[in-house]
């Protein structure tokens, strides 16, 4: 495909996962959720009160469980409170790493999906809706309708979860026709870092995606060290290029647990492939401390949420959103990534301690935004720059009040033009860069327009 016509669906894509329909439930999956609820539960399943009392106990105890180190004990109830009264948050989660992948490589047509702790298949159905969405993008700028099939494995320890999941995926009928999903025979079987136990649960099985959507976090009779062999592990059963994709939220696992894990899948062998910088690659080695994130996403109202919300008492989806923040990564068990046009010093990221600085102070600088802070002192927000150096902390990014603060994501790359450099007291690796009216900032990430073809990885350019 030819590489204007590439970066033109990146930006449909991008565009409809921030400001379109999808960081909430689209309306024609949040449809298929109700259906499937009247299907399970009978078509007046609202005004039943013994279905209001399982999905409200089922809410109970998975929200009490937050704060125990039990895992949740999933039964009928609180597998279906998961999927109508927190799954719709966790909605966003993957189709954005599957985005940050769409950014750096090209999909393949034909897709095997393993989705583990695949509950009743929020994090599938959420997968099908991006490949939906990237379809629809692809007519809409080649006007060619290209085929996708995806076929999923969905592998969870419970039993009630893999007979909910079939009915449920297999009943989702997809908007666009393109995409063509196929379930194959789950997998019963409870996650073990043990190989022996893996290879006897997956065979000789691989995976273009294998997706780890709030199961890691729950396996709290684990340690971090086991859980991080476990995804090594998986690594195992990937096809060449394949990724896990990692998501766990801040409301059910503790987030520096989770970043934890990430860094010692590392440690294990695996290589973070994002976020860290959602247009460049991090070069291979040591882990940079942007690596370790936290997202946060706003999420509106789904529309089954307000009929949860309404028989089940102590649900509030509000203060659910709330603690929406999530911890999450792109692991691959190649080193694809490493490509020596995006190592330090090929000269597209210069690093920014070592930045040549003008006499008055100012400098031209990449960076890419690894959060957002408030200032203990000044109580002003400013950002953490990483210059993927890796280990550094070298740049915090403020905006002067004329400039006012724009809406960054994390992983964006600006290019900051004659930018104020401000040495930060106490610190010798430290500088604050100050945006003033005097500076030119462009987000590279945001307008792939902007990027020179060689920064939007394509087969090609990987080689
Ligand atoms: C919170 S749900 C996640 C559902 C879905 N992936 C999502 O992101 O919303 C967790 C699921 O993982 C399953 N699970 C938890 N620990 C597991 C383990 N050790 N092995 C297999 N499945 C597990 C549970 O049975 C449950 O269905």
């Amino acid at each position: 495909m030819e590489e204007s016509k590439r970066v033109k669906i990146l930006q449909f894509v991008q565009n409809a996962l921030l400001f379109g329909d999808s960081v909430v439930v689209p309306t024609h999956i949040d449809r298929h959720l109700m259906a499937f609820a009247d299907e399970e539960f009978g078509q007046n399943w609202i005004e039943a009160q013994e279905v209001v009392d399982v999905l409200a106990t089922g809410l109970r105890s998975i929200l009490q469980s937050r704060g125990s180190t039990e895992p949740p004990a999933y039964d009928l109830g609180s597998l279906m409170a998961h999927l109508f009264g927190i799954g719709p948050l966790h909605f966003h989660k993957v189709p954005f790493l599957l985005r940050n992948l769409l950014r750096k490589s090209v999909f393949k047509n034909q897709l095997r999906i393993l989705d583990l702790g695949a509950g009743v298949g929020i994090s599938t159905l959420s997968t099908i809706y991006f490949f939906e969405l990237l379809a629809n993008s692809t007519r809409l700028v080649t006007g060619v309708q290209e085929e996708v099939h995806l076929t999923f494995t969905a592998l969870d320890s419970l039993d009630e979860a893999l007979r909910l999941y079939q009915k449920h995926i297999q009943g989702y009928r997809p908007v666009f026709p393109e995409v063509q999903v196929d379930v194959a025979s789950p997998i019963q079987a409870t996650l073990s870092p043990d190989p022996d136990s893996l290879a006897n649960t997956l065979g000789r099985d691989r995976y273009d995606l294998i997706l780890a959507s709030h199961v890691l976090g729950e396996m709290r009779k684990l340690g971090i060290t086991q859980r991080a062999k476990l995804l090594a592990e998986l690594g195992k059963y990937l096809e060449p290029g394949g990724s896990i994709l990692f998501a766990e939220s801040a409301s059910s696992a503790i987030p520096s647990e989770m970043n934890q894990l990430k860094a010692r899948a590392v440690g294990e062998g695996l290589t973070l492939f994002a976020p860290c910088s959602n247009a460049w690659e991090k070069p291979t080695g040591r882990q940079c401390y942007s690596c370790g994130n936290v997202s946060f996403e706003k999420v509106r109202r789904p529309n089954i949420a307000d009929i949860i919300g309404t028989v089940c008492e102590d649900y509030s989806f509000d203060q659910l959103a709330a603690n929406n923040s999530w911890v999450f990564g792109i692991l691959r068990a190649d080193d694809v990534i490493h490509h020596s046009q995006l190592e330090i010093g090929s000269g597209l990221f210069t690093k920014l301690a070592a930045s040549p600085q003008a006499e008055n102070g100012r400098a031209t600088v990449y960076g890419a935004v690894a959060k957002l802070e408030v200032g203990r002192v000044d109580n002003e927000p400013y950002f953490k720059l990483c210059d993927q150096t890796c280990g550094s902390d070298v740049a915090w990014l403020k905006f002067a009040p004329e400039v006012g603060v724009p809406a960054l994501e994390n992983g964006d790359v600006l290019e900051l033009e004659n930018v104020s450099v401000v040495p930060a007291k106490g610190g010798k690796n430290k500088v604050f860069l100050v945006v003033d009216g005097e500076t030119r900032m462009r987000n590279l990430s945001r307008d792939f327009r902007l990027l020179p073809s060689k920064h939007v990885l394509t087969q090609e350019v990987v080689g």
